[in-house]
């Protein structure tokens, strides 16, 4: 669809036929935009598109279809997304439903209001496309003659835009013309000093008469017709005269797009580092096309001002529809060869949904837990805070992107309001994979560093510990780590009391001590500071260096833990899912290549497709392989691209930016040393978002899934719920959060979920549970609650 050429737009239904190389099979319809429509409003101009699209789509009997569209739209446009539109289908594709016509414009328009947002700027990434896939050609620039006449009108009331334009389009010419004309008929040079009603009146003097002017044979008697037509009273040298004006101001267009198009070439060649260049450029255009010797003129310039490019002229054959056409099938190819299978449709993520459940009930069961991919841990927290929580605490936060010491004051008088001062510790990579001993002295050295540094090493406080991996809760404050995950792989801790490892690390030192611990999972941390804001708050996230959730569970259904009456919180683990094969047709190539090059394959398969840890690596891996498949690149890698670990997953949140994302992209590009060119960084962006989407919507359809338990659990026809979220790609991530609680309200309609982001991490939450096991009177009765597992 191409809305700019005058007051005119074809539609067409373009068939790329492999078979027969390179033959396109093409219909299309003209259709008019009315003048008034084009000064007329938005919704009139695509509701006339939008019908036009239909008109021709019954005609060729396509209504049934859904097909993917390419929209030339020729009017600048900042670029934000190449595909992002709400069906997210390939580069604008529309999803056309059956149904009547106004059903159809409904959709369309809609669907096109949305297209215009996002694809308005398409036309820049199909011209940057088509540059860098039809290498060498340089195309649509070029659209000269007929470009923007749904604005130009507009923009002729808006002085010193596009001054380039205005020199040198059909536009304009020919009033150029007639101003000059009527100068020199004013100044008694022509027309013996007479005007006429039509040559003073603007526009009179259509450009396409400088082409017929110009005419080599029939120029002058052309010339002579249309004088006479303007009612001006001219002899034959007026008509030399005129042809003279008319060749100057098309040979000032054509020496001025020269200039132009000489720069670009020249850059290219500068670009690759070449001596000389051969290139194409795929022109189009009514000027270009139809007026005697611009093509010409323009050639013989270029060559004069840009002497080391040997430059072919390609007059496109159908318009820039078919190369809309051809952008949308090769943005096709790339994406459904590489990304269409990360795409997971509404019902695949219900499925997925539907598989967890019967995993949560499996790990709750007290047999069937143990050969649960998903935990289910109890963790001996039954209550959440109600606001009367007091006292001192410190608390230690591990496992995240920071390892944090924490010294927390819960002020009750001063309703709500804790004091905390912290300070991050860096755990180094060689101690993540060393011995426990060595990170638990580390730990006890940062905690005593940081009470001399509080002046606090004289008083006994209790501690809230946040250790982010899963354990076995035998006690609030005795906890059995069952594995590392994310970058941990420190020996002889799994299967040990970590609370009791940190104990002994800190009497080894012998020059402090603490009062009663609380060990919990960061997600538990993050329900608890979020809940003593809004005790709604009922569920823990966390989408970070690596993913979990917890959450409240009635006691009758924790089998593993006596007791009918009441809650318990339950860390899920959810990272486990998938362990074992249940998720295998939803895990890529790429997916198997980051589980088995990772420190712990075979292990929470479900947090390797969406948490941080990983999600850089993926993109990474994609990227290698569309570059060796040439697609990218031109086909280059670079020992940085070749490197794992090299493309860091923040690359991700930075190239998604919605305004700098695609300058992020050309900067991260040159930095891991890769000849990009701006398709590249658009198709990089792609990667991203499908690869961060896929994420979202896998983290969607878990966190549906609880919701939509505690629901049932309650026997309730709608849950009003709050979930508290913390890790830095749900809060780094430029739409992570928006398009994760977007396919929430999709898989579960039931649920009415409010996103509290913790503000001070699960640091304040491990003191308040430690404020709630006191205020519930001590950690002793969860201990008779637990049957010896
Ligand atoms: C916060 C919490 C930590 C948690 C982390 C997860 O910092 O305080 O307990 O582990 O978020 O996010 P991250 O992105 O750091 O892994
Ligand atoms: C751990 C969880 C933790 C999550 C988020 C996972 O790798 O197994 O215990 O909650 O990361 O930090």
């Amino acid at each position: 669809m191409n809305p700019s050429i005058v007051d005119s737009s074809p539609f067409l239904y373009v068939r790329v036929v492999e078979e027969q190389q390179k033959v396109v099979k093409m219909d299309s319809k003209i259709c008019s935009i009315p003048q008034e429509m084009m000064l007329g409003t938005g919704e009139q101009l695509f509701d006339h598109i939008a019908q036009c699209l239909g008109e021709f789509l019954e005609s060729q009997d396509l209504k049934g279809q859904t097909l993917p569209l390419g929209f030339t739209f020729s009017f600048p446009c900042e670029q934000k997304e190449i595909d992002k539109v709400s069906h997210r289908t390939i580069i604008g594709g529309l999803l056309i439903t059956k149904g009547n016509a106004s059903d159809y414009v409904g959709l369309l328009v809609s669907s096109l209001g949305k297209l215009v947002a996002s694809l308005g700027s398409l036309v820049d990434t199909l011209e940057m496309l088509l540059i860098s896939l039809w290498m060498p050609v340089i195309s649509l620039g070029m659209l000269v003659a007929s470009a923007e006449m749904l604005f130009t009108r507009l923009e002729m009331l808006v002085v010193n835009v596009r001054i380039f334009e205005k020199m040198i389009s059909g536009m304009y010419l020919g009033e150029i013309v007639r101003l000059l004309l009527v100068k020199m008929a004013e100044d008694k040079l022509l027309f013996k000093g007479e005007t006429s009603e039509a040559l003073l009146t603007p526009g009179q003097f259509e450009t396409k008469y400088i082409s017929e002017i110009e005419e080599p044979d029939s120029g002058l008697e052309n010339a002579q017709k249309i004088l006479t037509a303007l009612g001006l009273n001219w002899d034959p040298v007026d008509a030399c005269v005129v042809r003279l004006v008319c060749d100057t101001i098309s040979s000032r267009s054509a020496c001025l797009c020269a200039a132009a198009l000489a720069t670009i070439s020249n850059r290219i060649r500068v670009n690759r580092g070449l001596d000389h260049l051969k290139t194409t450029v795929g022109v189009d255009g009514t000027v270009y096309r139809k007026h005697p010797n611009f093509s010409e003129e323009l050639q013989a310039a270029v060559r004069l001002l840009a002497p080391e490019c040997d430059i072919t002229f390609l007059v496109s054959e159908d318009g820039s529809g078919k190369g809309a056409a051809m952008v949308t099938a090769v943005a096709q190819r790339i994406v459904e060869k590489y990304l269409e299978p990360f795409r997971l449709s509404l019902e695949k993520l219900k499925e997925v949904s539907v598989r967890l459940k019967k995993d949560l009930i499996r790990g709750l069961g007290k047999h069937s837990h143990h050969r649960a991919a998903v935990k289910m841990l109890p963790t001996f927290v039954r209550a959440t805070p109600d606001g009367t929580e007091k006292g001192d605490y410190l608390a230690l936060d591990l496992g995240g992107t920071n390892f944090r010491v924490l010294y927390v004051r819960v002020v009750e008088e001063q309703q709500k309001v804790v004091k905390m001062d912290s300070k991050i510790c860096s755990i180094p990579q060689e101690m993540m994979l060393g011995t426990g001993e060595q990170l638990f002295d580390h730990i006890a050295q940062c905690l005593g560093e940081f009470l001399e540094s509080q002046d606090l090493k004289g008083q006994t406080l209790p501690l809230g510990f946040t250790f982010s991996f899963p354990c076995e809760q035998k006690e609030i404050d005795k906890s059995i780590l069952i594995r590392w995950t994310k970058g941990f792989s420190c020996s002889g801790v799994e299967g040990q009391d970590v609370v009791k490892l940190l104990k002994e690390a800190i009497h080894r030192r012998g020059d402090y001590d603490i009062g009663s611990v609380a060990m919990v999972n960061d997600t538990v941390g993050t329900m608890m500071s979020c809940g003593y804001r809004d005790q709604s708050c009922e569920i823990g996230m966390i989408i970070g260096t690596g993913t979990n959730a917890c959450y409240m569970e009635e006691i009758k259904n924790v089998k593993r833990v006596e007791g009918e009456d009441g809650r318990m919180c339950i860390n899920t683990e959810w990272g486990g899912f998938g362990d074992d094969g249940s998720l295998k047709d939803i895990l890529t190539e790429f997916d198997e290549v980051v589980d088995q090059t990772s420190i712990n394959p075979g292990v929470h398969t479900f947090e390797k497709m969406i948490s941080g840890m990983y999600l850089g690596e993926i993109v990474r891996l994609l990227l290698v392989k569309m570059a060796e498949d040439k697609l990218l690149f031109k086909g280059e890698t670079s020992e940085a691209l070749l490197t794992p670990g090299q493309f860091e997953t923040k690359y991700i949140s930075e190239i998604e930016e919605p305004d700098s994302g695609l300058e992020n992209a050309q900067k991260i590009l040159t930095a891991l040393g890769l000849n990009w060119d701006p398709v590249d960084a658009c198709v990089v962006r792609l990667v991203c978002d499908t690869i961060s989407s896929r994420s979202a919507r896998l983290c969607a359809a878990a966190l549906a899934t609880i919701s939509n338990r505690i629901r049932v659990n309650r026997g309730l026809d709608h849950l009003k719920t709050t979930v508290g979220v913390d890790g830095t790609v749900y809060r780094k991530h430029p739409n992570f959060s928006e398009e994760l609680q977007a396919a929430v309200r999709l898989l579960a309609p039931k649920c009415d979920i409010t996103f509290l982001v913790s503000e001070d991490g699960s640091g304040k939450g491990a003191a308040m549970v430690t404020a709630v096991a006191q205020r519930i009177g001590g950690l002793m009765t969860c201990l008779e609650m637990l049957v010896a597992f």
